[in-house]
């Protein structure tokens, strides 16, 4: 999915489940899973009890469109930018909404810590990787 030339955005941010809501993440996947392929957004979602945090990441007007939604989803607050960059190449090329989720314990508060961002990349590959019932590999 990723050529080497084409040009990337990146966004990682948290947030935290709005108290009182209920929803599915199966919902949020599915939906995602359309949606992403649709517009060529790759990337992972970590559920950690009540927080996320997820990486987009695909041609920046894309990226930026999907964000847009997803920040006025009132499925969830406190969104946390943690990083925008313009990497050379996709961090989850081969999942359109990689999905990880990890009991609840004080990781999962620490995704709202700006400083979360560093080492994120490599926790959700690690998490995806050893969540192998999650483990869809978009077409
Ligand atoms: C934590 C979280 C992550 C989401 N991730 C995505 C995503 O990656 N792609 C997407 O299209 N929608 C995502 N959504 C859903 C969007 O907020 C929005 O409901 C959806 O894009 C609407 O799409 P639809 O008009 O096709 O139903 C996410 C929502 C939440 C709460």
């Amino acid at each position: 999915m990723s050529e080497p030339t084409e040009t990337l955005q990146r966004v990682i941010y948290s947030s935290r489940v709005t108290p009182g809501g209920a929803f599915q993440v199966s919902e949020i996947l599915e939906t995602s899973r359309r949606n992403n392929a649709a517009l060529g957004v790759t990337g992972a979602l970590l559920v950690s009890g009540p927080y996320f945090a997820q990486v987009l990441e695909g041609p920046p007007a894309a990226v930026e469109e999907i964000f847009e939604r997803i920040q006025c989803d009132a499925r969830h607050e406190q969104i946390t930018v943690l990083e925008v960059a313009s990497p050379s190449a996709r961090a989850f090329g081969d999942w359109t909404m990689g999905f990880a989720e990890e009991r609840e314990d004080a990781a999962g508060a620490a995704l709202l810590d700006p400083a979360a961002a560093s080492g994120l990349l490599d926790r959700l590959k690690t998490a995806l990787t050893n969540t192998a019932a999650s483990r869809r590999r978009h077409a």
